[in-house]
């Protein structure tokens, strides 16, 4: 009797002894979704470090030069920001501090606050090891990755180009893009697909799960972003792109990045690689299309100064100039007034961009150095090209794509146009590109299948005198078909289509702001870059005819080869001289050009 009392007491005692332990236990890991939120300085403990400070989402982008990286990632609470890292994976000697801002419109206890972090001065072609580090040393498991090369640097340089993606049910394509990256040739991705949407968590998430599903890439390689269009453009509200313009940061952009510097360039090795917005030139804010113009001649013309270090030059774009089976009433590439092919062939032309990748349509398509739609290359191939080559990569939103073969089933155009040089239509499993660069004079495209790697398309454009395009370089008839086709769309040869023609008006050259004397004062800065490169004598006559509204500085009408001639508020201003190519037609054409937004 005696034993069975000690029996019980000693029973309870232990089921007390094991709640007990229990409950400890339990108080030793604290509950995210109980435990009140941090503010701002508040000291935690170590455990609640971890679920308040575990950097997530951690992505990387090229900084302002080859030689920075921004390394950027995600915490639940307002946590510290600092990168460690070094080139050796064993010593993270080196501690750089960053900032963190709170992401607007986010529930507490989810991702809520993005850091960031320059790392400058690293040597390029290098290989880092780093780790983003928050409170009491808490931060993820070592990662790397390789600086760009450098400037002018020849080694080989290779850039994994997606379009639109959706980790979630892209598998086959993420393990792909894996199993690529991870071969150590890639230099960076880009992405040239939607990003606005993909950050806005799905239903009974509180989080997007977007970067977190391709941290094996974007926290490994640069991952740099093309602007694409956003389905939430509308004239009411500021928050634009927010999310995409707070949870990145691109190269000579500030953070977070403004509504209305979206695009920027970087070098790698011998190229130049610029990312451009064409949602500016649909957009309900004219001022936006116009900042870009101004600062694409402007980066063009820079670019070209260094042509002989840098020498390729290719642009990404959201959508496409041209497309062969485009639907005029869905598509403005399709357009004979399609605003992107009206605000960018020109410029791309004259500055001898040597490749241009696209992505919204609804196929992949690959055009011949092409002008006006006109071949370039008598020959029609990629040896010396004597204009810009045309690729558009197609979507993979399905949905998208549904709803423009619906739309192109009334297409009328069976025969592709001569330009055209390869089609594809619905490849299965989707598709990526693999930008090469092999040396000076080889850049290789290829397209992959996402499910085989298998390459699906690919060509060289061999290029030995990069530079400035000029009609005066291309054979009779070429130049004769282009001079046409210019003129039947009343424009005047040579002259040159800088910014968009948003009046939406067919051949209504009347309006003040869209003027043939902006078409004279477009052909001037270009006159003026092709004197500085080829020291040309190509500006006398435009300077006399319009010298009125010009901004030459007397010295350099009269020699006419001199250099620095185009220079943004400098030299006398007549009062109705306020920019160089830029016109004015935005304000008076922002009524037009939203009625254009919505037509999409
Ligand atoms: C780590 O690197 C720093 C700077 O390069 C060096 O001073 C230090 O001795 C290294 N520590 C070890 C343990 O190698
Ligand atoms: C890079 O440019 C510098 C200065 O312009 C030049 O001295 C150097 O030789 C170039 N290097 C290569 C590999 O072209
Ligand atoms: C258009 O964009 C510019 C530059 O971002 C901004 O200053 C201006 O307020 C915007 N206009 C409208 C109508 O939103
Ligand atoms: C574009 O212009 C050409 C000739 O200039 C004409 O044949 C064609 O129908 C036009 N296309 C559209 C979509 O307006
Ligand atoms: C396509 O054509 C059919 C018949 O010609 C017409 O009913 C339909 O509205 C058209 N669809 C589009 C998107 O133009
Ligand atoms: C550039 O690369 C291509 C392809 O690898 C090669 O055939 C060519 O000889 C190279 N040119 C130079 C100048 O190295
Ligand atoms: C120009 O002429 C060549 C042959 O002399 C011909 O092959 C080519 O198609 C012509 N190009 C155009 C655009 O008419
Ligand atoms: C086309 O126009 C340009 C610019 O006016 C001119 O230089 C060229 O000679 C013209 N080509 C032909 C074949 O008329
Ligand atoms: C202006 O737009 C009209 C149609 O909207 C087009 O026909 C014309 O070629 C454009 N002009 C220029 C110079 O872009
Ligand atoms: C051309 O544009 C001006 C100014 O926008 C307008 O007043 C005029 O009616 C237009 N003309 C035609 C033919 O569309």
């Amino acid at each position: 009797m005696k034993s069975k009392n000690i029996h019980t007491v000693f029973h309870l005692l232990m089921t007390f002894l094991l709640w007990s332990l229990a409950a400890a236990v339990d108080s030793k890991v604290p509950d995210i979704n109980t435990l009140p939120v941090p503010r701002e300085g508040l000291k935690t403990s170590p455990e609640e470090d971890e679920l308040w400070c575990k950097p997530e989402q951690v992505h990387l982008s090229c900084g302002d030069t080859a030689t920075d990286m921004v390394v950027m990632w995600t915490t639940v609470a307002p946590c510290d920001t600092h990168v460690v890292f070094s080139d050796k994976p064993w010593n993270f000697s080196r501690k750089v501090e960053g900032q963190a801002m709170e992401i607007k419109g986010k529930e507490d206890r989810s991702q809520k606050y993005i850091h960031r972090v320059v790392l400058k001065n690293l040597l390029p072609s290098t290989t880092y090891f780093f780790r983003p580090v928050t409170s009491n040393s808490f931060g993820t498991k070592p990662m790397y990755f390789e600086t760009l090369p450098a400037k002018n640097s020849t080694s080989k340089v290779t850039f994994l180009v997606s379009n639109d993606l959706n980790p979630e049910s892209d598998k086959t394509f993420i393990s792909s893009i894996v199993d690529e990256v991870s071969s150590g040739f890639v230099s960076a991705f880009i992405y040239n697909g939607d990003l606005d949407n993909k950050l806005i968590p799905t239903e009974g998430r509180k989080d997007s799960l977007f970067l977190s599903n391709l941290e094996q890439i974007v926290a490994y390689h640069p991952f740099m972003t093309v602007p694409a269009r956003s389905s939430a453009v509308s004239a009411s509200s500021n928050m634009n792109h927010y999310l995409y313009r707070t949870m990145f940061s691109m190269p000579n952009i500030p953070w977070p990045m403004p509504e209305n510097k979206l695009w920027y360039s970087f070098d790698a090795g011998l190229i130049h690689v610029i990312s451009y917005s064409t949602e500016v030139f649909m957009s309900y804010n004219a001022s936006l299309a116009k900042a870009q113009q101004t600062w694409l001649v402007h980066d063009l013309t820079e670019a070209n100064k260094r042509r002989a270090s840098v020498p390729w030059i290719v642009a990404f774009g959201s959508d496409p100039m041209y497309c062969a089976y485009g639907n005029p009433e869905v598509d403005d590439c399709a357009r004979n007034t399609s605003a992107v092919r009206h605000s960018l062939e020109d410029m791309f032309y004259v500055f001898g961009v040597d490749l241009v990748v696209e992505s919204a349509h609804r196929c992949y398509e690959r055009s011949w150095p092409k002008y006006k739609g006109v071949n370039t290359n008598l020959e029609l191939s990629y040896n010396q090209p004597r204009a810009p080559v045309e690729v558009v990569m197609g979507l993979r939103n399905v949905q998208q794509q549904q709803q423009r073969e619906n739309a192109e089933s009334n297409s009328s155009t069976p025969e592709p146009p001569v330009w055209s040089a390869y089609h594809l239509q619905g490849i299965k499993g989707g598709s990526y590109g693999r930008l090469t660069v092999m040396n000076g004079t080889h850049l290789k495209w290829e397209l992959l299948s996402a499910e085989e790697q298998d390459p699906l398309d690919a060509f060289v454009i061999v290029q030995e005198t990069h530079g400035n395009f000029n009609l005066a370089n291309l054979p009779h008839n070429v130049s004769h078909q282009i001079n046409q086709t210019i003129i039947a769309q009343g424009g005047k040869p040579g002259t040159y289509d800088f910014i968009r023609n948003v009046t939406g008006n067919d051949g209504n050259f009347s309006g003040e702001g869209w003027s043939k004397y902006s078409v004279w004062l477009g052909l001037g800065a270009v006159a003026a870059v092709l004197a500085v490169v080829l020291g040309m004598v190509a500006i006398r006559s435009c300077v006399s005819r319009r010298s009125r509204r010009r901004r030459w500085r007397e010295g350099d009408t009269r020699d006419g080869a001199g250099g620095g001639f185009y220079s943004v508020g400098s030299g006398t201003d007549s009062e109705d001289d306020d920019n160089d190519f830029e016109i004015d037609v935005y304000d008076k054409a922002s009524k037009q050009s939203s009625k254009l937004l919505t037509s999409y």
